[in-house]
């Protein structure tokens, strides 16, 4: 038996800009769980492999590089090595560089400790690609959450100008295609619906009606598995 046993997880995947940083957030903000964004860690792999001069190719180094991430979560805030990047790795650059390096099998498997090491009780809201899949099979609640590719490129425009930095709107749905065909495609643990998910499409929902989406699915089980 694992420490982690009967401490439940709700997994939120989903492609790139589909909301689920602020909708995983949010459920863990009315539970009153802990939130792991596991995007981060590649995001932040990739600034250091870039600070480093580690080439994004070096698949062995870079594994180094990520079991070894010096890195903290406080609060709102994520530091590097003692540096706050919490609006540094929100850079497209970082994204892209973030998704090719995401492919690589050791990168993953050498930040797959420190993601489970963030379930603690009472919960925990996780999200990314592979949280249901591959990360936390066994969470409790899995949830694909997806949107049109065009009203992503909206929200992650929006995002992009309210942080200050400069975007496209055509630029940016480009990227996100690519983006999306890369994370659907790689071999290791490509981004595609656990087994038994909720999908939800947030096209045409706001933010607090997709969380009330799913903390319902959440409550749903809750009352299935106690009946
Ligand atoms: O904001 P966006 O959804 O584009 O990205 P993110 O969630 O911050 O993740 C950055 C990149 O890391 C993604 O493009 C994925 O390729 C990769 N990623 C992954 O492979 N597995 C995860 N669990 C989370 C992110």
């Amino acid at each position: 038996m694992s420490t982690h046993d009967g401490i439940p997880v709700i997994a939120i995947d989903g492609p790139t800009a589909s909301g689920k940083g602020t909708i995983a957030q949010r459920v863990a903000q009315m539970l009153g769980w802990g939130y792991l964004d596991s995007g981060a860690l590649y995001r932040l792999s990739a600034l250091a492999a870039l600070r480093d001069g580690v080439s994004l190719d070096d698949e062995a180094a870079l594994a180094g590089l990520a079991a070894r991430l010096p890195v903290a979560f406080r609060g709102a805030t994520i530091e590097l090595a003692g540096q706050d990047v919490t609006d540094t790795i929100r850079d497209e650059a970082i994204g892209n560089a973030a998704s090719r390096i995401a492919a690589l099998p050791a990168l993953r498997a050498a930040l797959l400790d420190l993601q489970r090491g963030f379930r603690r009780a009472p919960g925990l809201v996780a999200d990314g690609r592979d949280m249901g899949t591959v990360v936390f099979p066994e969470a409790r609640l899995k949830v694909f959450l997806t949107a049109s590719a065009e009203s992503r490129a909206e929200r992650r425009y929006k995002q992009l100008i309210e942080k200050g930095f400069s975007a496209n709107l055509d630029a940016l749905l480009a990227d996100l295609r690519q983006r999306d065909a890369r994370d659907a495609n790689r071999a290791v643990a490509p981004l595609k619906p656990a087994e038994g998910a909720v999908v939800i499409d947030s096209t045409h929902l706001g933010i607090d009606q997709t969380v009330a989406q799913v903390l319902k699915a959440y409550r749903d089980l809750a009352r299935r598995a106690g009946a």
